[in-house]
Formats: structure tokens, C-alpha cells, sequence
């Protein structure tokens, strides 16, 4: 299995997996002359990770080690405003470099940091999570929440390479593991039905073969950004499960009654309900829906919402992303791996697919 993949799009980064990872690393350093060099991690990353990554490199033992509290919570504009103040204060410059340490929450915000820090620096992205490395750390999203709303404000732009080390993995505990697990099934949904079919026989934990799935799954994803990055037309597939999801996790993350579900989690709920729309929209087939139902019910346990949540979640739909001219597009699926984009639905189904969610 090929260890190594390229994209090229805008500047071209490399995401590299294990020893030659660091070896690209330690090149990169060699010969870009860095004025300084910045780690940040977040309270997790640093106990658990950073002893390992600074083990593969003498040349960071001067680093300073920014940490900011794990969480998405955390993920806004104030800890950015402290990020900058810090670089500031530590004399960072145009050719300061930051490597994230971390997983998805730690990359979106460190990315961006790095990106307005001076107009922009250098930055290494460094994923930690199984998320982190099959999605958050690739393709060249950036970006923090506004208020209780994800990933409001962003940019996109590309790190100057990703390393991924499976070796982090073994201290991340097993909800996070299946939330990654989530999202690489995604990749199967959307794009490569025999991939979904792999993933359904394969039992990710403590597996010593996950580097050839998250190769996969990286693959799926750099293939589409490469072809759209700006998101006007087939990177809108990476988005299934997301427009339901990332309402339901906004509207967990913002009920103290309700438990904060990980992103994986809410995009799991996002895709059972949006397979039920597209047996309503799209043609698909609902034993279809059945089975990506069965899945992710397998992997999280059925989340309990009364009629009053569902619409509290309906009514966040408007601040989706994707949203133009005032209605709400979603992506959907015609048949296992065959998308299907800017698919509008009656409100109506909207409800029936909470059913569909709910129902044994
Ligand atoms: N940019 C993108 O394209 C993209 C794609 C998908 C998701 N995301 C974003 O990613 C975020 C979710 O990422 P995540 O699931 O990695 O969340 P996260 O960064 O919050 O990490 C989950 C938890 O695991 C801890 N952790 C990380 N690595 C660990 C390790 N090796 N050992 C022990 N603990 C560890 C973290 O401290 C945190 O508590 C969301 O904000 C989501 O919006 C971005």
C-alpha cells in the first residue's frame, strides 16, 4: 500500500504517514529557515501526544508549546485573540512556523491562527484524533464557531504538509475513535460503496491495519478537493450527514439538558436522517436507509429527542453554510457511493425523517 499522496491545489502539500513524515519534517526545517517555532496542543494533546512528537525531533527542543483547553467549546475567536497575543508576546514573525498538535478542534483553529497571524505563517498540521486524520486536517478548512454557530468563520488554506501517526491513537479514547469511524464510513457512503462494505467487516480498534483505511479515506477526500476547493460544485458531497448534523450538534452543544454529542456523533444522526430523505427525494432505496441506520445505531446508542428539540434543530438549518438565496440545500445520495447536491426538501419530510431517526 502506497504510504504517500500528494495534492496540488492552490499550493501543493504532501499528507505523509509515520517515519518518512518526520523525515520530510526534519527537511523542511533544514532548509526552511524558520525564525521560531511554536507547538500547539490542547490540555489532552499536551499530556498525551507531545512527549511523542518531540521525541522524533532534537531540533524542536527550543519550541514554545502553546496550549489552549480541549473542546469544542473552545473553538472561537477568544482563544484565537489569546493565540495571537501569545505569538505576539513571544516575538513571533512572517517566518515564524506553528505545528498543530491535535485533533480536529486544535487544526481548524490553529490553521486559521496561522493563516491571519501577519497575514499569514507557516503552519504543520499534526491530527491526533482519528477524525482528525481521515477529515479535519486535510483538505483546507480552517476556522472557528461564532457563538453556539460551527465553523461560522474561516478561511481556507493549506497547511505546509500533514504528518499522520497511528502511534497517537493509542491513548484516544474509544468514543472519539468511532466518531473518526464515522466520517471514514461517510467517505464509503458518498463515494465508494465497496469501501463501505470494507468498513462495515473491519473492526477499526486497536487494529494494526488503520493506516491503510485512513490512507483510503484521505484519498476519497483529497480527490474531491483537488477537483473543487472552493466548494462550488462536488466538494458539497463531503457534506452528507453535515446539514442535519452540525444542526443537531450546534443545538447539543448550546442545551445544557442535553448531552454534547461528538461531531461524529451528530453526523451520524445527520446521515440516518438525511438517507431517509433521500428515499423521499433522491430515489434511494429504503432498505438502504434501513441499513445505514442499523450501522450508526451500532456504533452510537439512539440519542432521545422530544418533537420540541427536532424543531429547535429544524429552525438552526437556516444558518447552514451551504444555504443560498435563503433556502436550504442538502446533499444527499441516490444509491450507495452515487451523491447527489443542492437537493432542496419539503419541510414536511424534514419532520418524517425524525421519525425515521426515532422509530425501532
Ligand atoms: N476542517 C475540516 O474539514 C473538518 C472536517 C471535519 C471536522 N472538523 C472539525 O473537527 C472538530 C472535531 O474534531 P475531533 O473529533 O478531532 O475533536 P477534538 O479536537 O475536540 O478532539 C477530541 C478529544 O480528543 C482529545 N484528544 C485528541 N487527540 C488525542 C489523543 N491522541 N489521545 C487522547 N486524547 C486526544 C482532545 O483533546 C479532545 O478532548 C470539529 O470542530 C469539527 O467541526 C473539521
Amino acid at each position: 500500500m502506497k504510504k504517500t499522496l500528494s495534492v496540488i491545489s492552490g499550493e501543493g502539500y504532501e499528507v505523509l504517514f509515520s517515519g518518512k513524515a518526520y523525515d520530510a519534517m526534519r527537511s523542511l526545517l533544514e532548509t526552511e529557515p524558520y525564525s521560531s517555532i511554536f507547538i500547539l496542543v490542547d490540555t489532552h494533546t499536551k499530556a498525551n501526544c507531545l512527549p511523542l512528537f518531540l521525541e522524533q525531533f532534537t531540533e524542536l527542543k527550543g519550541a514554545d508549546v502553546l496550549v489552549i483547553n480541549a473542546g469544542e467549546e473552545n473553538k472561537h475567536l477568544k482563544t484565537c485573540q489569546e493565540l495571537w497575543y501569545q505569538l505576539s508576546d513571544l516575538g513571533a514573525d512572517r517566518k515564524s512556523l506553528l505545528i498543530n498538535l491535535g485533533g480536529g478542534v486544535v487544526t481548524d483553529l490553529g490553521g486559521f491562527v496561522a493563516a491571519a497571524f501577519k497575514r499569514g505563517i507557516d503552519f504543520v498540521n499534526v491530527p491526533t484524533t482519528l477524525l482528525s486524520m481521515v477529515d479535519a486536517s486535510v483538505g483546507g478548512k480552517t476556522g472557528v464557531d461564532l457563538g453556539g454557530l460551527k465553523n461560522q468563520i474561516g478561511i481556507i488554506t493549506h497547511p505546509k504538509m500533514v504528518i499522520i501517526d497511528t502511534h497517537y491513537l493509542n491513548t484516544l479514547p474509544e468514543n472519539e475513535y468511532k466518531s473518526g469511524y464515522a466520517e471514514m464510513l461517510k467517505h464509503g457512503i458518498i463515494r465508494d460503496e465497496a469501501y463501505f462494505e470494507k468498513l462495515l467487516e473491519y473492526k477499526p480498534l486497536n487494529s494494526n491495519n488503520i493506516d491503510n483505511y485512513i490512507h483510503h479515506s484521505v484519498s476519497i477526500k483529497n480527490t474531491v478537493v483537488a477537483e473543487d476547493l472552493y466548494e462550488s460544485n462536488l466538494r458539497k458531497i463531503l457534506n452528507f450527514g453535515h446539514t442535519l448534523g452540525h444542526a443537531i450538534e450546534t443545538y447539543c452543544l448550546n442545551n445544557p439538558k442535553i448531552t454534547t454529542l461528538l461531531h461524529g456523533e451528530a453526523i451520524a444522526i445527520g446521515m440516518i436522517t438525511e438517507a431517509y430523505l433521500a428515499t423521499q427525494n433522491c430515489g434511494l432505496d429504503i432498505t438502504v436507509a434501513e441499513q445505514i441506520k442499523k450501522v450508526f445505531l451500532g456504533i452510537f446508542p439512539k440519542v432521545s429527542f422530544t418533537n420540541d428539540d427536532w424543531a429547535a434543530v429544524i429552525d438552526l438549518l437556516k444558518y447552514d453554510k451551504k444555504n443560498s438565496h435563503g433556502k436550504v440545500k442538502f446533499v444527499l445520495i441516490h444509491a450507495l457511493g452515487q451523491p447527489a447536491i443542492d437537493i432542496e426538501v419539503p419541510s414536511e419530510n424534514l419532520v418524517d425523517a425524525f421519525d425515521f431517526y426515532q422509530r425501532h
